[in-house]
């Protein structure tokens, strides 16, 4: 393919796409633009089903064609062209975002997936790693070298929206969120410049893209603090609602969440209905071979229809759940101080409660997630290092409702309810005297329709002082997601 310069294809632009922007004239632009490490693709190719697919089907989206770029100079390339007609443009990394139009668009689809680089710098202690890959690759590709960052806990997460929203990991207790072992990133700004930024180089950038997402350009590539890492022990059980099977369940997550101060120990607790029958799960995990006597015993007396615990690579854990969605699906969040009997009690309620009204709709699947981390979690990066949190004053543990249906006709219900459920919740939690009123919530969970304000709080005006200047045209806004 021959390449244009930027200053003809640009100019192109102008006579090609108009004031009311169209996507086709603009990815015809980009297709002469950009080198060959890159490549667009048409609806009906294998590489535009690619780059469109999300995690959750409701996420998805009909672009006008999708762009893989190769090189950080092609997304620089791409950007400044998008800018300038005006096109509206998604930034997909693994497709995991719930929210439709986060990473899914009408206008041009870039999908990071050429950025697949890892590479461990034994003398730094570090690990760059390309925003396209999911967590899996990363682990797979650091377990030859004994070692780990700070990344996803189940199959199939992207590492991109994760790394660049907070990141609660297997490892948080022990090191904080991803976010915070994040020590440089390359980025492509809207006008196209490539920059390396660390908290040296440009604070206000580092602090801003680190639980910002997308409002400030396009990651190419992070940089991130290496641990030594060995075999771990855990798995996931599966507990049916027979006798009091979710009594003794409940007593043993309230229990632990109050006792266990060991840091390499953490469970991921869930209680869901698939297609309309009861079934909690647990995920147990102790970043050792062995877990200490007496830690996981109340959970592992509970009888489990279903056990896959043992002592495991890291990536063999987190493959140890079955997490892949061909459905409609939507996340929402509760940031949460501690898990009472009464509050357990509740969501418990909250499951049968909206089993029961959404079997209306086309529901197969309800989940509600309690992570009981340390409320010591946000002690590991320091005070005003991150977008995200943007306090941390208290510790807060996110709880994760997760909703899956069949029918597109069904996405407002579905978001409403979640929306509901949420807010019940809190007010129980506020009304046992938890102090969340206006707690932050976690982006990466958060239903579309929660304000910026509740995710960024405030870290908000460092934000706005920086996408003035970084930004100053609002690009980035063409692209969705939580926007400054
Ligand atoms: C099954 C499942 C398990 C999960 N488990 C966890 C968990 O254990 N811990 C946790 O913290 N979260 C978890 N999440 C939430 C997860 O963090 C978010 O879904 C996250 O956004 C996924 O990143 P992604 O790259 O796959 O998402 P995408 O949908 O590709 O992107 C999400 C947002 O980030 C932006 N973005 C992505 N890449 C870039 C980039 N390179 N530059 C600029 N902007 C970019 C996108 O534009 C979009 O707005 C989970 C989600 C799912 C569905
Ligand atoms: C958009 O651009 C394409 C190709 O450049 C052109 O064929 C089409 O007619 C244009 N559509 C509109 C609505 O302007
Ligand atoms: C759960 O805890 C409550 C309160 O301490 C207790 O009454 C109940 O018997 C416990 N249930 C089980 C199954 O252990
Ligand atoms: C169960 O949940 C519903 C919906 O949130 C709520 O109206 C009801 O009061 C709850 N019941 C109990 C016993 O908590």
């Amino acid at each position: 393919m021959r390449r244009t310069t930027l200053a003809t294809a640009l100019l192109a632009g102008i006579a090609l796409a108009n004031a009311t922007s169209n996507a086709t004239a603009t990815c015809h632009l980009i297709a002469t633009a950009i080198s060959d490490e890159s490549a667009l693709f048409w609806p009906l190719s294998i590489g535009y089903a690619q780059d469109n697919l999300h995690w959750a089907t409701s996420s998805s989206a009909l672009s006008a064609c999708s762009v893989e770029p190769g090189t950080a100079q092609d997304v620089g390339t791409i950007l400044q062209i998008l800018g300038s007609t005006q096109t509206p443009f998604a930034v997909k990394g693994g497709g995991h975002a719930t929210n439709p139009g986060f990473s899914s668009t009408s206008g041009v689809q870039i999908a990071m997936s050429r950025f697949s680089d890892v590479t461990y710098n034994s003398a730094a202690q570090t690990v760059d790693y390309g925003t396209g890959i999911v967590w899996d690759d990363v682990y797979s590709a650091l377990e030859p070298f004994g070692v780990n960052i700070i990344g996803g806990r189940v199959s199939g997460v992207g590492v991109g929206g994760f790394s660049l929203g907070g990141g609660y990991s297997w490892l948080t207790n022990q090191h904080g969120l991803t976010v915070d072992n994040v020590v440089a990133f390359e980025i492509v700004l809207p006008n196209g410049q490539v920059t390396e930024v660390t908290r040296q180089s440009d604070a206000d950038l580092f602090f801003s893209v680190l639980g910002g997402y997308n409002n400030f350009g396009i990651v190419t590539r992070i940089t991130a603090k290496a641990y030594p890492q060995g075999q771990v022990w855990g798995g996931l059980r599966v507990i049916l609602d027979i006798g009091d099977n979710w009594d003794a369940f409940n007593n043993a997550t309230v229990k632990f969440q109050a006792e266990v101060t060991d840091p390499k120990a953490q469970i991921l607790p869930s209680f869901n209905t698939l297609v309309g029958a009861p079934v909690a799960t647990i995920i147990m995990f102790y970043d050792g071979p062995t877990p200490p006597a007496g830690i996981f015993d109340d959970f592992l007396a509970i009888p489990a229809v279903d056990s896959d615990i043992s002592t495991r690579s890291f990536l063999s854990l987190v493959q140890s759940s079955p997490i892949a969605s061909t459905t409609r699906a939507v996340f929402n969040t509760v940031s949460l101080m501690t898990l009472s009997p009464a509050l357990m009690k509740a969501i418990v309620n909250e499951t049968q409660f909206w089993t029961a009204k959404l079997a209306l709709a086309s529901a197969n699947f309800i989940s509600y997630d309690v992570e009981p981390f340390l409320t010591s979690l946000f002690t590991h990066g320091s005070i005003q290092a991150t977008a995200y949190p943007p306090t941390r004053a208290q510790g807060l543990l996110p709880l994760n409702i997760y909703y899956a249906w069949g029918l597109e006709l069904d996405d407002a219900f579905m978001q409403d309810a979640i929306r509901q459920s949420a807010a019940h919740l809190k007010a129980v939690a506020i009304a046992e005297g938890q102090d969340i009123a206006d707690a932050p919530v976690y982006g990466n969970y958060a239903v579309l329709g929660t304000s910026v304000e509740d995710v960024f709080g405030d870290s908000l005006p460092r934000m706005r002082v920086t996408k003035q200047r970084v930004d100053p045209n609002n690009v980035m806004a063409l692209a969705g997601g939580w926007k400054v």
